[in-house]
């Protein structure tokens, strides 16, 4: 019989994407420029400062701070001027006293081991089942749990031992550095009201000498980043996704970084204070499931009469990467089906589809979900000639071929419609082709915090012409006024 590993969950939940952390060490490593310090408010669990030291920078070259005793714990272990048991640790329940006991805490590493086990044992208090059990399973095999946490914190003293660290409030950190050019500073405050204040309660297990510093709030997140944004320091804020960014953060920031996350389908993303206008250091991750051979990106070529345009369908992984690339500024949109709208066999446009009201209700309309294409001087209206092509009988056939098996054909829709978030009251993209049928116009305080200021409701007539048709009557409506 094969036995299950006992898996204990991680101690501590947030640490950044492994995606932006190799993106800061390449930032770093193409010299925007070079700094005499490099700072880790929000020191978590370390991952920034090994990051930096990954960079090349010395780990004394960092200065480190947080408010929990877990990251005390790996600050005094690293810190060469601090010890683990100036932090006064002391275990106060009984069962607590006991799972401690016997396990060698005379130097960092094993006292730093042993409050560490302390901690994990505190997480594991609730009365579920699977808790408990994880609680039992802990108490069992307590020495090997010690030892990894010891040799764990060992590994990492071994990479970034020397740093500077303090139990210290972010913002008082941060305000000694705000005005050194030569200092670099990483922002990854906690977006989630008192999360780790969560992740670490403790109700009267132990005791330490803790300084009772309050966790970041919306408000002190937000008021950093203002006085950030003109900072003579360079401020690096990484942000889980555009919402955050609007909500926290504010607009005058550069992104040098953003991806989409694999399991919450966010864009996120890391922006600087000082912008650059190397679009090169924008890089994105490609999702793991890819097809390997993706068409190549539209590269802005001419379209001429003689081009042909195609729609294919393509899985959520690759509409979603493709929307990725095309899409600034905007948060993901899941749909159910995804095509890229392929120029000269280079994609050129995604769009998204839902289609399940269409078994459901009967509903004999389609929803266009999404529809982007490349940004493109040369052709303005680029996207003007991707949705004529969408409204044609020629695409709607394809898609039923494609999406609906004969035997849940309904009947076939007759016009297709499609919402847009825009600043404006009309889109000139859609005049002529669509009809607008309904107009929501945001509040002042919504639009301005959204970016953008109406809900547009369009719809089309299913046209009985081809994509051929189309592009000659893009072609001649634009004519002369491409760049
Ligand atoms: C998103 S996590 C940082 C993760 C970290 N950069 C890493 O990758 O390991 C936010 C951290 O901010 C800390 N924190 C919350 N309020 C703080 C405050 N007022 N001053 C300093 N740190 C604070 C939390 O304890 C938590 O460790």
């Amino acid at each position: 019989m094969k036995t299950e590993k006992f898996r204990l969950d991680p101690i501590f939940l947030g640490i950044v994407p492994v995606g932006a952390r190799k993106a800061l060490v390449s930032y770093m490593q193409k010299g925007t420029g070079a700094f005499n310090v490099y700072v880790a408010p929000f020191a978590g669990q370390f991952s920034i400062t090994d990051t930096f030291v990954a960079a090349g920078v010395e780990p004394s070259a960092t200065v480190n701070g947080d408010i929990t005793l877990f990251s005390s714990v790996l600050g005094y272990a690293f810190d060469p001027t601090k010890a683990v048991s100036d932090l006064g640790f002391m275990a106060l329940d009984e069962r607590l006293v006991e799972l401690l006991d016997g396990l060698p805490d005379d130097d960092d590493y094993g006292l730093g081991g042993s409050i560490l086990l302390a901690i994990k044992w505190s997480q594991l208090q609730k009365q579920q089942d699977f808790v408990k059990w994880q609680r039992r399973e802990l108490v069992a095999s307590r020495e090997s749990i010690y030892e990894n946490y010891r040799d764990g914190l060992k590994s990492m003293g071994d990479r970034i031992g020397g740093l500077v660290y303090e139990t210290r409030d972010a913002l008082e950190t941060m305000a000694d550095y705000l005005g050194d050019e030569k200092a670099l500073i990483w922002y990854d405050p906690p977006w989630y009201k008192g999360g780790y204040t969560k992740m670490f309660q403790q109700e009267g297990l132990y005791s330490w000498n803790d300084p009772n510093i309050s966790e970041l709030d919306a408000q002190g997140i937000e008021s950093f980043a203002e006085k950030a944004l003109d900072a003579a320091a360079e401020v690096l804020v990484f942000v889980e996704s555009p919402e955050q960014q609007r909500k926290f953060i504010g607009d005058g920031w550069c992104p040098i970084f953003s991806e989409l996350n694999a399991k919450t389908f966010k864009q996120q993303m890391t922006l600087t204070n000082r912008p650059t206008e190397d679009q090169a250091l924008l890089s994105r991750r490609k999702f793991s499931g890819l097809p390997n051979k993706l068409p190549p990106i539209y590269d802005h070529h001419e379209i001429t009469a003689k081009s042909k345009l195609e729609f294919v369908k393509v899985d959520a992984a690759t509409g979603l990467y493709f929307y990725d690339l095309m899409v600034k500024g905007f948060a993901i949109s899941h749909s159910e089906i995804y095509y890229l709208w392929m120029v000269d066999g280079q994609a050129a446009g995604v769009c998204g589809w839902i289609t399940s009201h269409q078994f459901v209700y009967r509903d004999k309309r389609m929803y266009n979900w999404f529809a982007f294409t490349v940004i493109c001087k040369k052709y303005p209206r680029l996207n003007r000639l991707m949705v004529a092509c969408f409204i044609t009988q020629s695409f709607v056939d394809q898609f039923f071929a494609e999406n609906v098996p004969d035997k849940l054909m309904l009947a076939k829709p007759d016009d297709i419609q499609t919402t847009c978030l825009s600043k404006y009251p009309e889109l000139k993209t859609m005049r002529g082709l669509f009809k607008l049928v309904s107009r929501e116009r945001f509040s002042e305080m919504k639009a301005s915090s959204l970016g953008y200021g109406f809900r547009l409701v369009y719809r089309a007539k299913i046209r009985e012409t081809t994509y051929e048709d189309m592009l000659l009557a893009w072609l001649k409506k634009y004519e002369g006024q491409h760049g």
